[in-house]
């Protein structure tokens, strides 16, 4: 029998979990897809998915994940006393794999970022040509395949060393760090000219500029940021003593979240109205409008050095957690094969994730559904399989763990009301699956159809 990996502190817990939720989603996804999705509008909505939907959610992965306290695939079946629910966590390990994939090519971008700043090749550059150097910088092969393997060399290594030395300490360090800076940059931020622009765009809601297709963004992004669906969330707590207070590391998981998210937000949208950018621009936002609000400020360049380097730990604390539930999936916890499980699936990820790196550059014609490699492996997982997995997760707990074993199991820890519960359960039990069964059909056009139908 294989002994079951422990967090080593309470904080520790709720720092890697949040480190897992902070990542690209919160820092480098959030700006661009609101700044796509119609800016305060899409960012209400984000909130609502966040609170009513992301939160019950982020609470049932963590009672079945500490119920079980076991792997993300067997927990399913040993809860249920039936293997055919594995297939949970099977698509859980699935979409994680994916997602690294590609989610690993951001993060050589970020190292390439710091490369450029060391070498000096950073400094003293016009906004557009902020926006060239990205562009420049994520077409070029060799370089982003290094940079992309060099980030998952990192995780693999960091992974292998085992849950509490390699990913709790990373993450106490880090997220502090993290908030400190972006406070400080926001205030450089707001102090630009026509910053307020930019705040208004991001806080005022105009619910004209919605659409199917941004309410369904909102939702796969208030998936995204919080890790849910996949199962990560729930592995993150099979390793916690019944101690833990889960509302409350619940609960504080997601202000930071959203904290961060905003803090982002204020960070970028004053730059881009400053600047007379377009908040629509994708993917480069953050690659060219931070590094133009830094150059601004006095030793911005050392700043910006210092915010990459935190932002790089914040991609890399969410790697930890994807590829972190496919070892555990694989070694079912057996500690001694974690090592080379680790290596082996990190090299897989690494290579699968090869065409999303080229996809800027020498594959970037081609495409399908009109959309890049890259652009349909993160359309994929952000807008399909998490929000699938997140309706599976919820049917799973609200229907097949009875509802007393469930509020035991949340109460272990924590004097947490039956009130509040009990709004989370309903949630879990019609909400959640309402609402994504709802937004997946919207923004698949059926409702078009259907009026259509009605016209005729
Ligand atoms: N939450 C992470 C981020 O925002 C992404 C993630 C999704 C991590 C799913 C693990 C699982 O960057």
């Amino acid at each position: 029998m294989s002994q079951q990996e422990q967090w080593k502190s309470k904080i520790g817990f709720v720092l890697a979990a949040a480190g897992s939720a902070i990542g690209l989603g919160a820092i480098w996804k959030f700006p661009y897809v609101a700044g796509t999705g119609g800016g305060g509008a899409f960012f209400l909505i984000f909130l609502v998915f966040t609170l009513v939907l992301g939160m019950p959610l982020l609470l049932g992965e963590f009672m079945i994940g500490r119920m079980g306290q076991s792997d993300p695939i067997q927990t399913y079946s040993k809860l249920a006393s039936n293997p055919k629910w594995n297939f949970i966590g099977k698509i859980g390990v699935f979409t994680s794999f994916v997602l690294l994939s590609f989610y690993s090519v951001v993060g050589g971008w970020i190292i390439l970022y710091i490369i450029k700043i060391l070498s000096g090749g950073l400094a003293g550059l016009s906004q557009d040509q902020y926006g060239q150097l990205f562009g420049e910088i994520i077409s070029e092969p060799y370089s982003t395949i290094l940079a992309q393997l060099a980030f998952m060399l990192i995780t693999i290594f960091v992974v292998a060393q085992g849950v509490q030395k390699g990913i709790e300490l990373a993450s106490k360090v880090m997220m502090p760090a993290l908030l400190i800076l972006f406070i400080a940059l926001v205030i450089r931020s707001l102090s630009l000219d026509g910053a307020m622009e930019g705040v208004k765009f991001l806080l005022v809601p105009d619910f004209s500029k919605l659409t199917s297709e941004s309410i369904l963004f909102a939702l796969g992004q208030a998936f995204f940021t919080l890790s849910l669906g996949v199962s990560v969330m729930l592995t993150y707590a099979s390793y916690l003593p019944k101690t833990q207070n889960l509302p409350q590391s619940g609960i504080s998981i997601i202000i930071l979240n959203v904290v961060i998210a905003l803090l982002a937000g204020l960070a970028i949208f004053p730059g881009v109205f400053s600047f007379g950018l377009e908040p629509n621009a994708g993917p480069v936002l953050i690659f060219s409008v931070l590094p133009a609000v830094f150059s601004q400020m006095p030793f911005g360049m050392l700043f910006f050095l210092a915010f990459l380097i935190l932002f790089l730990f914040a991609a890399l604390t969410s790697a930890f957690s994807m590829i972190e539930i496919i070892v555990a999936a694989v070694t079912k916890n057996d500690v001694s094969k974690r090592k080379k499980t680790t290596w082996i699936i990190g090299i897989l990820i690494f290579i699968v994730g090869i065409p999303s790196c080229l996809s800027y550059g020498l594959l970037s014609d081609a495409k399908l559904f009109d959309k890049t490699i890259f652009d349909l492996m993160d359309y994929a997982v952000s807008n399909i399989l998490m929000p699938l997995g997140a309706l599976l997760i919820s049917i799973f707990v609200s229907r097949k763990i009875p509802k007393a074993e469930l509020f035991a199991e949340l109460k272990k820890g924590s004097n947490v009301g039956y009130a509040f519960f009990s709004i989370c359960y309903f949630s879990l039990k019609y909400i959640v699956p309402i609402a994504i069964i709802v937004v997946f059909i919207d923004a698949a056009g059926v409702s078009d159809w259907i009026l259509a139908l009605f016209n005729i």
